[in-house]
């Protein structure tokens, strides 16, 4: 496996196999591997000839008071991880070099990131956007394989992808979890062991919605106080959001009609978690 940090010699070393025919599949992630980015990298694996995994830890799409500079970070591990899935190239440029004095340009998607995370997190999407689409001019890729956990970033790119017209196939993954139903979070890390505990409430919520949807629920309102009662109901918790969306725009519904996401963001201590489930 070959570490590249150079964005130059990246955007050279993707020419070639894409001139020969082969398929670049890539994989962007902010490093710090789990089992959920070693399963997009091994979807990478099965759908790209060269596999390249960037590890950038994006400042624009982090607040001020956010967690940027206590992001988890293990360059070492990580490689030995993409090593052993089978990885090609790692990308890892530095941050002077993606963002260099005078950078002004991004990438802003409108309405699909105006609520949920967006809302609690002004600028945040406008980082994400900005940094995909610089790696995708970087890396080239013909694929690209993001986890479904971060629906709205999915949506988000998706959104992009077809506005600017970009050549490249976007692949949602479905979220890995624990056994006991919690989404892989590299911000799992930040929770105590008591907070651990309360963190299973969130992906009991969305089967508590799941449930009610099941026997006949349509109301969006009841699905989300069911799901948020459900959070509440254990220490720790501060929910952000819960809410029941239309799968595409993500624009909140009344009732659910023609299937739904229930997305929700909930602090359990400092960490901020995530989750969500589709209503089919
Ligand atoms: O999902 C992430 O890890 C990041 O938001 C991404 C897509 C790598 C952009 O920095």
């Amino acid at each position: 496996m070959e570490l590249l940090t150079e964005i130059r010699v990246m955007q050279q070393v993707a020419h070639e196999p894409r001139a020969a025919g082969r398929t670049i599949a890539l994989v962007p992630t902010m490093g710090f591997f789990h089992e959920g980015h070693l399963s997009l990298m091994r979807l990478g694996r099965a759908r790209g000839d060269l596999l390249v995994v960037s590890l950038f830890v994006n400042p624009t799409q982090f607040g001020p008071g956010e967690d940027f500079k206590e992001y988890p970070r293990d360059l070492d591990r990580d490689l030995r991880l993409a090593a052993e899935v089978g990885v090609d190239l790692i990308f890892e440029p530095s941050v002077e070099a993606m963002y260099p004095p005078g950078f002004q340009t991004f990438v802003t998607v409108e309405e699909v990131t105006r609520g949920l995370c967006g809302a609690a997190r002004p600028g945040h999407f406008r980082g994400v956007a900005t940094v995909v689409a610089k790696l995708f001019h970087i890396v080239k890729p013909h694929v690209a394989i993001f986890g479904e956990k971060d629906y709205q970033q999915l949506v988000t790119i998706r959104r992009m992808v077809r506005d600017l017209n970009l050549d490249i196939e976007v692949v949602g993954h479905p979220i890995v979890r624990e056994p006991d139903g919690l989404a892989l979070s590299s911000r799992n890390l930040y929770l105590s062991p008591a907070e651990r505990v309360s963190a299973r409430s969130l992906s009991q919520a969305l089967e508590r919605a799941k449930a009610l949807y099941r026997a006949g629920e349509r109301q969006a309102a009841v699905l989300a106080a069911e799901a948020r009662g459900v959070i509440e109901a254990q220490p720790h918790t501060r929910v952000d959001y819960v809410a029941v969306c239309d799968r595409e725009t993500l624009e909140p519904l009344d009732e659910v009609k023609e299937g739904a996401v229930v997305a929700l963001a909930v602090f359990v201590g400092r960490a901020r978690l995530i989750d969500n489930c589709l209503l089919p």
